[in-house]
């Protein structure tokens, strides 16, 4: 018998650990030489919000077969929202995707007629709604962050491989040509010997600090009990903030006091602050340009913060062991501070008037600063790098042209579209830019400095053993402390 056929339930019942996976082939019939041509039927969970642009990346090649969202109107949008783009873009719609509020019923209804999941939900509900889809064998493209704390990141990792899957993460950034020129740039000898990188954002743009929870009637639409998912049951609530409270500008204001949607990033148990929100961009094209390495020590220092929430602002140093390049920091500033955008020092690299305004521009960026010059990009992704100063810039562009400077990175099949490169490869054969190979790490580098912020201290990190090894207490921001009954697959 099909696990796709046995009932939740029943599947819940007897799934412990990893042992229903080996029950389940992973869809290889669509991979390899008979899969070219071949449409994927999907189904995104957590439909609206990020859920409707991922989508849009995979419905005109493939059959969205199941939108699933706890928000009955944010549901019936997104499935317009999807009929609308076919239309503009001149395709036929296609057979209505069935439409559900809660995942696990969807898999118990029709698992046997879905090849491939998105997960587009609150990071907290990641984990579950993947483990799930891995558990019923089906490829899965998750959001970033992979998960909310690093225990979760390493359990799906090891589930997606054993299970065989193509998977891949939302981090569009990794899929671009600028991540990729950037770590030629800098492996080729562009800017000397890379001695230190800094990252920053203006996140959070929603509610952070110490914030309290005020109990508040629930929208009529939002099923609450599914939106909170494997967290513990507790009664609708939002934020307690006067109107115009400290960190409350932008999203927190424009969705009132609700953490639903979007506002919910700066609560410890749904989000992961604005290091766990814009980490896995801003903090990528290091990661792949350090070789992927775990950094030793995390130092922190940030504003207050509660057992409930991120704070506003915080600065991060984490201590690079020697690999590609010689041991050095990578710091991370984030928010506002003394009422001015936390930023980290210029380059002394940037020293031209153009160069100050492009860093004074920049509201989140990265600065990689060798010993010769500096790449500098001045938002989240590395689409677009340059090289301070300009002169040498021009030198490497002429070195590009000569040949002198080679291209050595695969390049992505779908650029900036992080789902259709997933369900390419989920037909085809091949890896994902960023698939749990590439990501999960990722995540865990960035999560690794929420480890030091809540811990409120430098941590030294065994990877080995996925512990702190310095404080005891700082492990209990490992892994989640508890799911709910029915919820963990
Ligand atoms: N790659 C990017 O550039 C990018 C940009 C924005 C958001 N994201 C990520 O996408 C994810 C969603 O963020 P968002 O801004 O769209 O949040 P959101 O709150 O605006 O939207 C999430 C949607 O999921 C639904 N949802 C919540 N719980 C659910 C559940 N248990 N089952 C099904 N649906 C559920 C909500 O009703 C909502 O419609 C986050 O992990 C976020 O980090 C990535």
């Amino acid at each position: 018998m099909s696990l796709n056929l046995i009932s939740r339930r029943h599947f819940l019942g007897r799934s412990s650990g990893l042992a229903a996976s080996a029950l389940v082939g992973p869809n290889l019939l669509l991979r390899g030489q008979n899969g070219a041509g071949k449409r994927l039927r999907i189904a995104t969970i957590g439909a609206n919000g990020k859920g409707q642009s991922d989508t849009q990346g995979v419905t005109l090649d493939h059959d969205i077969v199941a939108l699933v969202d706890v928000d009955s109107k944010r549901l019936e949008a997104a499935a317009k929202h999807r009929e609308k783009h076919h239309l503009d873009s001149g395709k036929a719609t296609g057979q209505a995707p069935k439409l559900y509020s809660d995942f696990r019923k969807m898999f118990d209804e029709m698992a046997n007629e879905i090849d491939a999941v998105i997960v587009s939900t609150p990071d907290h509900t990641h984990y579950v709604a993947a483990m799930h889809a891995i558990k019923h064998g089906k490829h899965v493209c998750v959001q970033k962050p992979l998960c909310n704390y690093i225990g979760e990141v390493r359990d799906l990792h090891q589930a997606a491989n054993k299970a065989g899957l193509t998977t891949q993460m939302g981090n569009q950034g990794r899929t671009q040509e600028g991540q990729r020129l950037a770590k030629e740039w800098i492996e080729q000898g562009a800017i000397g010997t890379l001695k230190e990188i800094r990252l920053w954002t203006n996140r959070p743009i929603w509610p952070q600090g110490p914030k309290a929870k005020r109990a508040a009637q629930a929208p009529s639409e939002l099923n609450w009990d599914l939106w909170l998912s494997s967290e513990p049951s507790e009664p609708y609530f939002e934020f307690d903030l006067p109107p115009a409270a400290e960190g409350s500008k932008g999203k927190g204001n424009r969705f009132g006091n609700s953490v639903h949607p979007f506002a919910w990033r700066g609560w410890w148990q749904f989000g992961s602050g604005a290091l766990g929100d814009m980490g896995c961009h801003i903090m990528d094209a290091s990661f792949a340009i350090l070789g992927q390495l775990i950094p030793e020590r995390i130092d922190a220092t940030s504003s207050p913060i509660s057992e409930f929430c991120a704070p506003v602002w915080s600065e991060l140093v984490y201590h690079m062991p020697a690999g590609r390049h010689p041991a050095l920091k990578v710091s991370w500033h984030d928010g506002s501070k003394d009422g001015k955008p936390n930023k980290p020092e210029i380059s002394p690299h940037m020293t031209s008037e153009l160069a100050r305004r492009a860093f004074d521009k920049a509201s989140s960026g990265m600065m990689f600063i060798g010993t010769e010059g500096t790449v500098f990009e001045g938002e989240a992704y590395c689409s677009s790098p340059v090289i301070y100063n300009e002169e040498r810039y021009t030198q490497v562009r002429l070195d590009m042209k000569a040949g002198k400077i080679k291209k050595t990175e695969t390049r992505s099949v779908m650029p900036n579209n992080p789902q259709g490169e997933w369900a390419h490869h989920v037909v085809n054969g091949g890896k994902p830019s960023s698939n749990f190979d590439y990501s999960c790490p990722l995540t865990e580098f960035v999560l690794l400095g929420n480890l030091a912020v809540r811990a409120q201290q430098s941590v030294q990190w065994d990877k080995q053993g996925m512990k702190v090894s310095n404080s005891e207490s700082a492990n209990q921001f490992v892994s989640r402390p508890s799911y709910r009954d029915g919820w963990k697959a």
